[in-house]
Protein backbone atom coordinates (compact mmCIF):
# COMPACT_ATOMS: atom_id res chain seq x y z
CA UNK A 1 0.00 0.00 0.00
CA UNK A 2 1.36 3.35 -1.10
CA UNK A 3 1.93 5.35 2.12
CA UNK A 4 1.09 9.31 1.54
CA UNK A 5 2.34 12.03 3.59
CA UNK A 6 2.37 15.28 1.52
CA UNK A 7 0.65 16.43 -1.50
CA UNK A 8 3.43 15.54 -3.61
CA UNK A 9 2.71 12.11 -2.08
CA UNK A 10 -1.00 12.58 -3.94
CA UNK A 11 0.42 14.33 -7.33
CA UNK A 12 2.59 10.89 -7.45
CA UNK A 13 -0.29 8.95 -7.56
CA UNK A 14 -2.13 11.12 -9.23
CA UNK A 15 -0.20 10.80 -12.21
CA UNK A 16 -0.65 6.87 -12.14
CA UNK A 17 -4.09 7.05 -12.38
CA UNK A 18 -5.32 10.07 -13.91
CA UNK A 19 -4.88 9.62 -18.12
CA UNK A 20 -2.46 12.31 -19.37
CA UNK A 21 -4.10 14.42 -20.95
CA UNK A 22 -6.87 15.38 -18.12
CA UNK A 23 -3.59 14.81 -15.64
CA UNK A 24 -1.44 17.44 -17.75
CA UNK A 25 -5.01 19.76 -18.53
CA UNK A 26 -4.81 20.15 -13.86
CA UNK A 27 -1.02 20.34 -13.52
CA UNK A 28 0.41 22.44 -16.42
CA UNK A 29 0.81 26.39 -16.49
CA UNK A 30 0.74 28.73 -19.41
CA UNK A 31 3.90 29.27 -21.88
CA UNK A 32 7.04 28.68 -20.00
CA UNK A 33 5.35 28.14 -16.56
CA UNK A 34 7.56 30.50 -14.78
CA UNK A 35 4.69 31.99 -12.88
CA UNK A 36 3.26 28.72 -12.17
CA UNK A 37 7.08 27.81 -10.46
CA UNK A 38 7.17 31.16 -9.09
CA UNK A 39 4.08 30.87 -7.27
CA UNK A 40 5.31 27.91 -4.99
CA UNK A 41 8.61 28.44 -5.25
CA UNK A 42 8.05 32.19 -3.47
CA UNK A 43 6.73 30.73 -0.35
CA UNK A 44 9.47 28.29 0.43
CA UNK A 45 11.76 32.02 0.53
CA UNK A 46 9.46 33.07 3.65
CA UNK A 47 11.16 32.02 6.86
CA UNK A 48 9.45 30.86 10.33
CA UNK A 49 10.40 32.34 13.77
CA UNK A 50 10.98 29.44 16.05
CA UNK A 51 9.22 30.25 19.76
CA UNK A 52 9.60 27.85 22.21
CA UNK A 53 8.48 27.55 26.34
CA UNK A 54 5.07 28.81 25.38
CA UNK A 55 1.54 27.59 26.24
CA UNK A 56 0.23 25.17 23.16
CA UNK A 57 -2.34 23.66 24.84
CA UNK A 58 -6.26 23.69 23.10
CA UNK A 59 -4.87 24.89 19.68
CA UNK A 60 -7.66 25.56 16.85
CA UNK A 61 -7.51 26.40 13.44
CA UNK A 62 -11.19 27.66 13.12
CA UNK A 63 -12.08 30.75 11.66
CA UNK A 64 -13.97 32.32 9.17
CA UNK A 65 -14.01 33.59 5.75
CA UNK A 66 -16.89 36.06 4.57
CA UNK A 67 -18.83 35.34 7.17
CA UNK A 68 -19.14 32.02 7.17
CA UNK A 69 -17.69 29.09 9.77
CA UNK A 70 -14.48 27.40 8.39
CA UNK A 71 -12.10 24.45 9.96
CA UNK A 72 -9.49 26.27 8.91
CA UNK A 73 -9.29 29.11 6.22
CA UNK A 74 -8.68 26.98 3.25
CA UNK A 75 -11.44 26.36 0.57
CA UNK A 76 -11.22 24.34 -2.20
CA UNK A 77 -11.00 26.60 -5.78
CA UNK A 78 -12.97 26.43 -8.48
CA UNK A 79 -11.37 24.07 -11.10
CA UNK A 80 -13.35 23.38 -14.69
CA UNK A 81 -13.10 19.25 -15.43
CA UNK A 82 -12.47 18.36 -12.28
CA UNK A 83 -14.91 15.48 -13.04
CA UNK A 84 -12.19 14.24 -15.28
CA UNK A 85 -9.68 13.71 -12.96
CA UNK A 86 -12.44 11.48 -10.85
CA UNK A 87 -16.01 10.09 -11.90
CA UNK A 88 -18.35 12.44 -10.53
CA UNK A 89 -15.30 14.64 -8.81
CA UNK A 90 -17.02 17.98 -8.39
CA UNK A 91 -18.91 15.59 -6.59
CA UNK A 92 -16.74 13.82 -4.55
CA UNK A 93 -14.80 17.26 -3.64
CA UNK A 94 -17.43 18.89 -2.79
CA UNK A 95 -18.69 15.96 -0.12
CA UNK A 96 -15.27 15.85 1.42
CA UNK A 97 -15.16 19.12 1.76
CA UNK A 98 -18.27 19.34 3.49
CA UNK A 99 -17.28 16.78 6.05
CA UNK A 100 -14.23 18.47 6.95
CA UNK A 101 -16.09 21.55 7.17
CA UNK A 102 -14.19 23.74 4.30
CA UNK A 103 -15.98 25.68 1.48
CA UNK A 104 -16.23 23.95 -1.86
CA UNK A 105 -16.48 26.13 -5.34
CA UNK A 106 -18.30 24.98 -8.25
CA UNK A 107 -16.66 25.62 -11.39
CA UNK A 108 -19.28 27.04 -14.19
CA UNK A 109 -17.21 24.50 -16.53
CA UNK A 110 -17.38 21.41 -14.32
CA UNK A 111 -18.69 18.17 -15.35
CA UNK A 112 -20.83 17.63 -12.12
CA UNK A 113 -23.98 20.51 -12.47
CA UNK A 114 -25.01 22.76 -9.70
CA UNK A 115 -28.27 20.58 -8.94
CA UNK A 116 -26.17 17.52 -9.04
CA UNK A 117 -23.87 19.25 -6.52
CA UNK A 118 -26.46 20.40 -4.25
CA UNK A 119 -28.26 16.97 -4.57
CA UNK A 120 -25.23 15.17 -3.13
CA UNK A 121 -24.66 17.66 -0.19
CA UNK A 122 -26.40 18.87 2.32
CA UNK A 123 -24.72 22.20 2.74
CA UNK A 124 -24.69 25.43 0.97
CA UNK A 125 -21.32 25.34 -1.32
CA UNK A 126 -19.66 28.42 -3.31
CA UNK A 127 -20.21 28.55 -6.96
CA UNK A 128 -17.71 30.48 -9.87
CA UNK A 129 -19.01 32.55 -12.73
CA UNK A 130 -17.14 33.21 -15.74
CA UNK A 131 -18.58 36.02 -17.66
CA UNK A 132 -20.09 34.53 -21.17
CA UNK A 133 -21.34 36.61 -23.83
CA UNK A 134 -24.81 35.74 -23.47
CA UNK A 135 -25.63 37.45 -20.75
CA UNK A 136 -29.40 35.52 -20.58
CA UNK A 137 -27.31 32.48 -19.95
CA UNK A 138 -24.95 34.09 -16.66
CA UNK A 139 -29.15 35.35 -15.34
CA UNK A 140 -29.70 31.58 -15.59
CA UNK A 141 -26.64 30.34 -13.99
CA UNK A 142 -27.19 32.92 -11.31
CA UNK A 143 -30.59 32.01 -10.41
CA UNK A 144 -29.42 27.87 -10.42
CA UNK A 145 -27.10 28.93 -8.35
CA UNK A 146 -29.08 30.78 -5.86
CA UNK A 147 -32.07 28.14 -6.31
CA UNK A 148 -29.20 25.54 -4.76
CA UNK A 149 -28.62 27.59 -1.89
CA UNK A 150 -25.06 28.49 -2.83
CA UNK A 151 -23.70 30.60 -0.02
CA UNK A 152 -21.03 32.85 -2.40
CA UNK A 153 -20.59 33.68 -5.60
CA UNK A 154 -17.06 33.47 -6.89
CA UNK A 155 -16.70 35.81 -9.92
CA UNK A 156 -13.49 35.27 -12.05
CA UNK A 157 -12.15 37.84 -14.13
CA UNK A 158 -9.14 36.63 -15.38
CA UNK A 159 -10.08 34.78 -17.95
CA UNK A 160 -11.59 37.25 -20.84
CA UNK A 161 -8.76 35.45 -22.84
CA UNK A 162 -7.29 31.69 -22.54
CA UNK A 163 -3.58 31.44 -21.40
CA UNK A 164 -1.98 29.01 -24.11
CA UNK A 165 -0.87 25.82 -22.80
CA UNK A 166 1.40 23.80 -24.73
CA UNK A 167 0.56 20.59 -22.87
CA UNK A 168 -2.89 20.93 -24.21
CA UNK A 169 -2.53 21.66 -27.39
CA UNK A 170 0.11 18.55 -27.98
CA UNK A 171 -2.55 16.70 -26.40
CA UNK A 172 -5.35 17.87 -28.42
CA UNK A 173 -7.34 18.63 -25.27
CA UNK A 174 -11.15 18.58 -26.18
CA UNK A 175 -14.28 17.51 -24.15
CA UNK A 176 -14.98 14.89 -24.86
CA UNK A 177 -11.34 13.34 -25.28
CA UNK A 178 -10.10 13.61 -28.97
CA UNK A 179 -9.29 9.43 -29.61
CA UNK A 180 -5.77 9.88 -30.98
CA UNK A 181 -4.09 6.64 -30.91
CA UNK A 182 -2.02 7.89 -28.80
CA UNK A 183 -4.91 8.97 -26.08
CA UNK A 184 -6.10 5.52 -26.47
CA UNK A 185 -3.36 3.55 -25.42
CA UNK A 186 -2.97 5.69 -22.50
CA UNK A 187 -6.32 5.40 -21.41
CA UNK A 188 -5.92 1.14 -21.79
CA UNK A 189 -3.34 1.65 -19.01
CA UNK A 190 -5.73 3.62 -16.42
CA UNK A 191 -8.72 0.96 -16.01
CA UNK A 192 -9.66 2.05 -12.97
CA UNK A 193 -10.44 5.33 -13.95
CA UNK A 194 -12.01 4.36 -17.45
CA UNK A 195 -14.59 2.14 -15.45
CA UNK A 196 -15.68 5.25 -13.55
CA UNK A 197 -15.84 7.36 -16.32
CA UNK A 198 -18.30 4.35 -17.97
CA UNK A 199 -20.51 3.60 -15.03
CA UNK A 200 -21.47 7.66 -14.70
CA UNK A 201 -23.40 9.19 -16.78
CA UNK A 202 -22.29 12.54 -16.10
CA UNK A 203 -19.68 13.59 -18.69
CA UNK A 204 -20.28 16.83 -20.10
CA UNK A 205 -20.16 20.11 -18.90
CA UNK A 206 -23.19 19.93 -16.59
CA UNK A 207 -23.75 23.63 -16.53
CA UNK A 208 -23.52 24.46 -20.01
CA UNK A 209 -24.45 21.35 -22.14
CA UNK A 210 -28.42 21.82 -22.79
CA UNK A 211 -28.58 25.55 -21.10
CA UNK A 212 -26.64 27.67 -23.36
CA UNK A 213 -27.34 28.45 -26.84
CA UNK A 214 -26.11 25.58 -29.32
CA UNK A 215 -23.51 24.19 -27.15
CA UNK A 216 -22.94 20.30 -27.46
CA UNK A 217 -19.18 20.05 -26.55
CA UNK A 218 -16.20 21.49 -26.48
CA UNK A 219 -13.97 20.89 -29.73
CA UNK A 220 -10.50 22.78 -29.10
CA UNK A 221 -10.47 24.67 -25.49
CA UNK A 222 -9.01 28.01 -26.87
CA UNK A 223 -11.32 27.61 -29.95
CA UNK A 224 -14.79 27.13 -27.25
CA UNK A 225 -12.96 29.94 -24.57
CA UNK A 226 -13.06 32.75 -27.49
CA UNK A 227 -16.05 31.91 -28.63
CA UNK A 228 -18.01 32.04 -25.77
CA UNK A 229 -16.25 34.13 -22.78
CA UNK A 230 -16.65 37.56 -23.21
CA UNK A 231 -13.58 39.61 -23.70
CA UNK A 232 -15.26 43.10 -23.52
CA UNK A 233 -16.07 42.25 -19.50
CA UNK A 234 -16.04 45.65 -17.29
CA UNK A 235 -16.34 46.72 -13.92
CA UNK A 236 -20.06 47.57 -15.39
CA UNK A 237 -20.94 43.85 -15.58
CA UNK A 238 -19.54 43.38 -12.12
CA UNK A 239 -22.06 45.69 -11.03
CA UNK A 240 -25.25 44.02 -12.04
CA UNK A 241 -23.92 40.90 -11.29
CA UNK A 242 -23.53 41.91 -8.02
CA UNK A 243 -27.17 43.70 -8.20
CA UNK A 244 -28.56 39.93 -9.36
CA UNK A 245 -26.52 37.76 -7.07
CA UNK A 246 -27.52 39.69 -4.07
CA UNK A 247 -25.61 37.43 -2.12
CA UNK A 248 -21.61 37.12 -0.33
CA UNK A 249 -19.77 37.97 -3.58
CA UNK A 250 -15.92 37.52 -4.25
CA UNK A 251 -13.87 39.02 -6.49
CA UNK A 252 -11.10 36.46 -8.21
CA UNK A 253 -8.47 37.11 -9.94
CA UNK A 254 -6.91 40.42 -8.66
CA UNK A 255 -3.01 40.99 -8.97
CA UNK A 256 -2.88 44.43 -8.97
CA UNK A 257 -3.26 47.11 -6.45
CA UNK A 258 -5.20 49.50 -8.96
CA UNK A 259 -7.26 46.49 -9.70
CA UNK A 260 -7.88 45.75 -5.95
CA UNK A 261 -8.68 49.15 -5.28
CA UNK A 262 -11.58 48.98 -7.95
CA UNK A 263 -12.84 45.18 -6.53
CA UNK A 264 -13.38 47.09 -3.06
CA UNK A 265 -15.27 49.54 -4.81
CA UNK A 266 -17.56 47.48 -6.67
CA UNK A 267 -18.89 46.43 -2.76
CA UNK A 268 -17.92 42.63 -3.16
CA UNK A 269 -17.00 40.78 0.09
CA UNK A 270 -13.55 39.65 -0.55
CA UNK A 271 -11.08 39.54 -3.48
CA UNK A 272 -8.51 36.64 -4.51
CA UNK A 273 -5.47 37.48 -5.33
CA UNK A 274 -4.99 35.16 -7.88
CA UNK A 275 -2.95 34.37 -11.47
CA UNK A 276 -5.42 31.24 -11.98
CA UNK A 277 -2.41 29.23 -10.72
CA UNK A 278 0.17 29.90 -13.41
CA UNK A 279 -2.25 29.27 -16.29
CA UNK A 280 -3.20 32.34 -17.50
CA UNK A 281 -0.56 35.59 -17.94
CA UNK A 282 3.08 33.84 -17.63
CA UNK A 283 5.71 35.98 -16.38
CA UNK A 284 3.51 37.79 -13.76
CA UNK A 285 4.56 38.00 -10.03
CA UNK A 286 3.62 35.12 -8.08
CA UNK A 287 0.50 35.74 -6.33
CA UNK A 288 2.30 35.21 -2.93
CA UNK A 289 4.75 38.32 -3.75
CA UNK A 290 1.50 40.18 -4.80
CA UNK A 291 -0.19 39.56 -1.73
CA UNK A 292 1.22 42.52 0.23
CA UNK A 293 0.80 45.35 -2.07
CA UNK A 294 -3.28 44.44 -2.09
CA UNK A 295 -3.28 44.08 1.36
CA UNK A 296 -1.55 47.41 2.12
CA UNK A 297 -4.17 48.81 -0.50
CA UNK A 298 -7.73 47.32 0.72
CA UNK A 299 -7.16 45.10 3.62
CA UNK A 300 -8.82 47.39 5.64
CA UNK A 301 -12.51 47.43 3.16
CA UNK A 302 -12.35 44.15 2.39
CA UNK A 303 -11.59 40.35 2.83
CA UNK A 304 -8.26 39.77 0.90
CA UNK A 305 -8.35 35.93 0.29
CA UNK A 306 -5.42 34.60 -2.12
CA UNK A 307 -4.50 31.11 -4.24
CA UNK A 308 -1.17 29.66 -6.40
CA UNK A 309 1.24 27.37 -5.23
CA UNK A 310 -0.38 26.82 -1.82
CA UNK A 311 1.30 23.21 -1.39
CA UNK A 312 1.64 22.26 2.57
CA UNK A 313 -0.09 23.97 6.04
CA UNK A 314 3.46 26.19 6.19
CA UNK A 315 2.22 28.09 2.98
CA UNK A 316 -1.11 28.86 4.46
CA UNK A 317 0.09 30.02 7.02
CA UNK A 318 2.64 32.37 5.23
CA UNK A 319 -0.22 33.73 3.97
CA UNK A 320 -2.46 34.73 6.43
CA UNK A 321 0.86 35.66 8.29
CA UNK A 322 0.99 38.36 4.96
CA UNK A 323 -2.57 39.51 5.52
CA UNK A 324 -4.70 36.82 4.08
CA UNK A 325 -7.72 35.76 5.60
CA UNK A 326 -8.04 32.64 3.78
CA UNK A 327 -6.50 30.86 1.10
CA UNK A 328 -8.06 28.00 -1.37
CA UNK A 329 -5.92 25.18 -3.12
CA UNK A 330 -6.51 24.21 -7.07
CA UNK A 331 -3.95 21.57 -7.93
CA UNK A 332 -3.69 19.76 -4.15
CA UNK A 333 -6.83 18.83 -3.89
CA UNK A 334 -7.16 17.36 -7.96
CA UNK A 335 -4.30 15.23 -6.84
CA UNK A 336 -6.06 13.92 -4.08
CA UNK A 337 -8.88 13.36 -6.07
CA UNK A 338 -7.08 11.64 -9.27
CA UNK A 339 -5.13 9.57 -6.26
CA UNK A 340 -8.01 8.23 -4.16
CA UNK A 341 -11.14 9.57 -4.96
CA UNK A 342 -13.12 11.39 -2.25
CA UNK A 343 -11.00 9.75 0.47
CA UNK A 344 -7.75 11.89 -1.35
CA UNK A 345 -9.59 14.77 -1.13
CA UNK A 346 -9.86 14.47 2.78
CA UNK A 347 -6.37 13.40 2.93
CA UNK A 348 -5.13 16.31 1.57
CA UNK A 349 -7.22 18.67 3.97
CA UNK A 350 -5.54 16.48 6.69
CA UNK A 351 -1.99 16.61 5.67
CA UNK A 352 -2.36 20.28 5.08
CA UNK A 353 -4.80 20.91 8.21
CA UNK A 354 -1.91 19.02 9.92
CA UNK A 355 0.95 20.96 8.81
CA UNK A 356 -1.17 24.56 9.61
CA UNK A 357 -1.65 23.09 13.23
CA UNK A 358 1.70 22.25 13.90
CA UNK A 359 3.65 25.27 12.33
CA UNK A 360 1.29 27.65 14.53
CA UNK A 361 2.64 25.38 17.47
CA UNK A 362 6.08 25.79 16.48
CA UNK A 363 5.57 29.53 16.06
CA UNK A 364 4.32 29.74 19.20
CA UNK A 365 0.93 30.32 18.91
CA UNK A 366 -2.38 28.49 20.02
CA UNK A 367 -5.27 30.65 17.53
CA UNK A 368 -5.22 31.14 13.62
CA UNK A 369 -6.83 34.10 14.10
CA UNK A 370 -4.07 35.08 15.80
CA UNK A 371 -1.21 34.76 12.97
CA UNK A 372 0.21 38.08 11.59
CA UNK A 373 4.06 39.28 10.95
CA UNK A 374 5.64 38.71 14.15
CA UNK A 375 5.97 35.05 13.29
CA UNK A 376 7.79 35.31 10.06
CA UNK A 377 11.50 36.20 10.30
CA UNK A 378 11.90 39.67 8.91
CA UNK A 379 13.95 40.44 5.53
CA UNK A 380 12.55 36.92 4.04
CA UNK A 381 9.34 38.63 2.74
C1 LIG B 1 -8.29 26.22 -12.49
N1 LIG B 1 -8.66 27.50 -12.08
C2 LIG B 1 -9.93 27.95 -12.35
N2 LIG B 1 -10.36 29.13 -11.84
C3 LIG B 1 -11.62 29.55 -12.04
O1 LIG B 1 -11.99 30.62 -11.56
N3 LIG B 1 -12.49 28.78 -12.77
C4 LIG B 1 -12.15 27.60 -13.32
O2 LIG B 1 -12.94 26.93 -13.97
C5 LIG B 1 -10.80 27.17 -13.15
N4 LIG B 1 -10.37 26.01 -13.70
C6 LIG B 1 -9.15 25.49 -13.32
C7 LIG B 1 -8.81 24.22 -13.74
C8 LIG B 1 -7.63 23.65 -13.29
C9 LIG B 1 -7.29 22.27 -13.72
C10 LIG B 1 -6.76 24.37 -12.43
C11 LIG B 1 -5.48 23.78 -11.91
C12 LIG B 1 -7.08 25.65 -12.05
C13 LIG B 1 -7.77 28.27 -11.19
C14 LIG B 1 -7.99 27.87 -9.73
O3 LIG B 1 -9.23 28.31 -9.28
C15 LIG B 1 -6.92 28.46 -8.82
O4 LIG B 1 -6.80 29.84 -9.07
C16 LIG B 1 -5.55 27.80 -8.98
O5 LIG B 1 -5.69 26.43 -9.18
C17 LIG B 1 -4.71 28.04 -7.73
O6 LIG B 1 -3.44 27.53 -7.90
P1 LIG B 1 -2.95 26.07 -7.37
O7 LIG B 1 -3.53 25.89 -5.98
O8 LIG B 1 -3.51 25.09 -8.35
O9 LIG B 1 -1.47 26.19 -7.41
Amino acid sequence: MTIITTIEDLRVLARKRVPRMFYDYADAGSWTESTYRANSDDFAKIKFRQRVAVNLVDRTTRTTMVGQEVAMPVALAPTGLTGMQHADGEILAARAAERFGVPFTLSTMSICSIEDVAAHTTKPFWFQLYVMKDREFINRLIDRAKAARCSALVLTLDLQVLGQRHKDIRNGMTAPPKMTLANIVNLMTKPRWCMGILRTPRRGFGNIVGHASDVSDMSSLSAWTSQQFDPALSWADVEWIKQRWGGKLIIKGIMDAEDARLAANSGADALIVSNHGGRQLDGAQSSIGALPAIVEAVGKRIEVHMDGGVRSGQDVIRALALGAKGVYIGRPFLYGLGAMGEQGVTKCLEIIRNELDLTMAFCGLRDVNDVDKRILLPGTF
